[in-house]
């Protein structure tokens, strides 16, 4: 009996041909994997592609709920953007595909696992760190890596082995997509100095053609986890369903970053994620509301260092479990509503309220009723600057004695 691999199958041409080459050069039986983190794509056109090309089985997993659950989620709460842009919509999915990946080899007996990643990018390292970090046991092939075959080359091969070529195969483009977002990268799109051409887009409407009017949003959040919006309560997939749509409308989430890649490339990317966005923006905004100036400044360390980490593929790292333990920690307060309006590309905070709220009208106001003593600032700001001033004395009279201490300056040489 051949032994049996279990590859993580998307539908496009590198998985397709690399059914073939597996079997071919490896001599495996394939299994095919598709994991469905609402990627939109037909599931059951995938299955019978799989099986053309000659898979012996293909499994379909729907994942989105744990996807936004356990994924997703934990993202919102740690407003996580890969320096300060990137929703890691990507990086959070690779976790949980490798997750179900080794399950998969587990249950169909499977000794190695297999993705369709190239040598250059993220995803490699995302999914072999995650799939040794469950079972270290598992051989890892990765055929587009190992094989590196040009696009041409991929074509040729497919055409002498009758495997379907999508029909948009003049699309240049490589993108991949989920819930909490949509990339876009290659041709065009390599040059960073040029603006991305329109066709690219599929989420978003540009802001010339977004809609005229805005549209405001009230997202309602328990414990920093949205539960509601305008009011009505819905389950998690279908808040971040909703806010792509809404977002998508108005041109919200187009985001066109110039990327630090793990594997030390600099690299155009470009991404739509208007869910992402709008949450995000949505959850900092009540984060500053209820938690105090130490926490706020202090988590967006904690912050940066988690989509830092998850972007980097150490998911399965313990560090983020300690990460966690903070940012869960703070999210206890993390309770109110944020309103939002979503106009010609931007989505704008216009409002917030919550019950835990630290704002304090009383403290805040400049009418006769502030509470607030103004008289003693006085005495802080003494207190407050004293380091910096006796620093600045310090200075010039050190500045002072080192003028004095200067030799007279030399005839010039010759
Ligand atoms: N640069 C992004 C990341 O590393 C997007 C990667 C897109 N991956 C893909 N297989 N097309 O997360």
């Amino acid at each position: 009996m051949r032994e049996k691999i279990v590859l993580a199958y998307s539908g496009g041409l590198d998985t397709s041909v690399a059914i073939r080459w597996l079997k071919e050069t490896k001599n495996l039986d394939v299994v095919t994997l598709t994991v469905d983190l609402g990627q939109a794509e037909d599931l059951q056109t995938i299955q019978d592609k799989s099986r053309q090309i000659g898979a012996t089985n293909h499994h379909t997993i729907k994942a989105e709920k744990e996807f936004v659950e356990d994924y997703v989620f934990p993202a919102i709460k740690a407003n996580a953007l890969y320096e300060r842009k990137y929703p890691i919509s990507t990086a959070l999915a690779r976790p949980l595909i490798a997750q179900k990946l080794v399950e998969t080899a587990h249950s169909e007996n499977a000794t190695s696992v297999a993705h369709g990643c190239t040598g250059k990018g993220n995803d490699q390292v995302r999914f072999e760190v995650a799939i040794r970090s469950q079972d270290p046991t598992l051989k890892i092939i990765a055929p587009m890596r190992e094989w590196n075959l040009s696009r041409e080359e991929e074509i040729r091969y497919a055409n002498k082995h009758g495997i379907p070529v999508p029909a948009d195969l003049d699309n240049p483009y490589s993108v991949d997509q989920n819930l909490w977002g949509r990339s876009i990268e290659c041709g065009v799109l390599e040059d960073p100095s040029a603006e991305p051409p329109a066709e690219i887009y599929e989420w978003t409407s540009s802001q010339e053609q977004a809609l005229n009017e805005p549209t405001y949003v009230n997202i309602q959040f328990d414990n920093g986890i949205p539960v509601a919006v305008n009011d009505r309560p819905m389950p998690p997939v279908e808040i971040i369903r909703e806010l792509n749509l809404k977002g998508g409308k108005h041109g919200v989430g187009r985001i066109d970053h110039l990327e630090d890649r793990l594997v030390g490339i600099k690299s155009r990317e470009i991404y739509e994620c208007p869910a992402a966005t709008i949450m995000i923006e949505a959850h900092r905004e009540l984060e500053k509301s209820v938690l105090t100036r130490h926490e706020v400044w202090f988590k967006e360390t904690i912050d940066a260092e988690w989509a830092r980490l998850v972007y980097t593929g150490l998911w399965n790292d313990p560090f983020r479990e300690d990460l966690d333990a903070f940012i869960e920690k703070t999210q206890e307060r993390v309770t109110g509503s944020v309103r939002l309006k979503l106009y010609k590309g931007s989505a704008q905070i216009v409002a917030r309220s919550s019950p835990l709220s630290l704002y304090d009208t009383d403290l805040a106001t400049y009418n006769a009723s502030s509470t607030f003593n103004q008289a003693w600032s006085e005495g802080f700001i003494q207190i407050w600057g004293m380091p910096t001033v006796v620093a600045n004395i310090r200075n010039r009279q050190n500045r002072a004695r080192i003028v004095k201490q200067t030799p007279p300056p030399q005839a010039p040489l010759a």
